[in-house]
């Protein structure tokens, strides 16, 4: 399949910014810069500013998510917020095993795959990042860790439910460093991926299947690497917090 039939998506993560009153200014600000995408446009903020970012974004096609959530329903679980807690809000998506999650948070490839599910068997929509560190992509085993990743985290998981998965390639020496990926690097990785999904799945479920590049994408850079046929996207820390720079990469990825 080609690109142009798989339809980008441009997901701002906010990480730990923006408070609740910030978050209901910001994207009545971001609505009328976005609101011509033709692309999908996804804000994933903190939990205390999910309510005013639905409320704000309502009537609009800009799409809420979160930024995690646990794989449990309920429970004993100090400090973690669930997947049908989500749902019933009206949350659309969830970012699963960023990278910040596996580094700070002890988050593993296991626990990435529970969580995965439980936010799937909610009718969660989820953007699983993968993706290599440094000194792994100089030992020259990038390909290894994205596809352990990329094959643990889905371990389970039915073709159908591939429509509901985004799956974004974050090398986590480009996040937040200002250091992107050369746009041939993110082709060759987010290709790699797709290779990983058709011989998990078929062909046909890895055509379709959405796969985004992160890590320091900006005003700047978007058009080159949104250019890539197998970029189909972009998951925005930095610049997502900035209302100009994202609908500039909104419009990059609507050409
Ligand atoms: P930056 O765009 O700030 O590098 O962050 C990327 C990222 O981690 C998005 O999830």
């Amino acid at each position: 399949m080609e690109k142009n039939k798989r339809t980008p998506v441009i997901a701002g993560n906010w990480k730990m910014n923006k408070t609740p009153a910030e978050t209901f200014d910001f994207i009545n600000e971001v609505k009328p810069l976005v609101k011509d995408a033709d692309c999908k446009v996804v804000f994933c903020v903190p939990f205390v500013d999910l309510e005013s970012a639905l409320k704000a974004s309502e009537g609009s096609n800009i799409h809420i998510g979160a930024q995690n959530c646990h794989f449990e329903k309920s429970g004993a679980f100090t400090g973690e917020i669930s997947a049908p807690m989500l749902k019933s809000m009206g949350v659309e998506y969830v970012i699963i095993g960023h990278s910040e999650r596996r580094q700070y948070f002890a988050e593993t490839d296991k626990t990435v795959n529970k969580r995965l599910k439980a936010a799937l068997s909610e009718g969660l929509k989820v953007i699983l990042c993968v993706g290599e560190t440094l000194g792994e992509r100089e030992s020259d085993i990038t390909e290894e860790i994205v596809s352990k990743q990329t094959k643990i985290a889905l371990n389970g998981v039915e073709a159908k439910d591939l429509e509901n998965i985004i799956i974004a390639y974050e090398p986590v020496w480009a996040i937040g460093t200002g250091k992107t990926a050369t746009s041939d690097q993110a082709e060759e990785v987010c290709l790699y991926i797709r290779n990983v999904v058709s011989k998990l799945y078929n062909k046909e479920v890895a055509d379709k299947t959405v796969i985004q590049y992160g890590g320091s994408m900006n005003a700047k850079n978007a058009d080159e690497l949104l250019a890539k046929t197998n970029v189909d996207g972009g998951l925005i820390g930095g610049a997502s917090l900035k209302s100009e720079d994202f609908s500039i990469i909104v419009k990059a990825a609507s050409k």
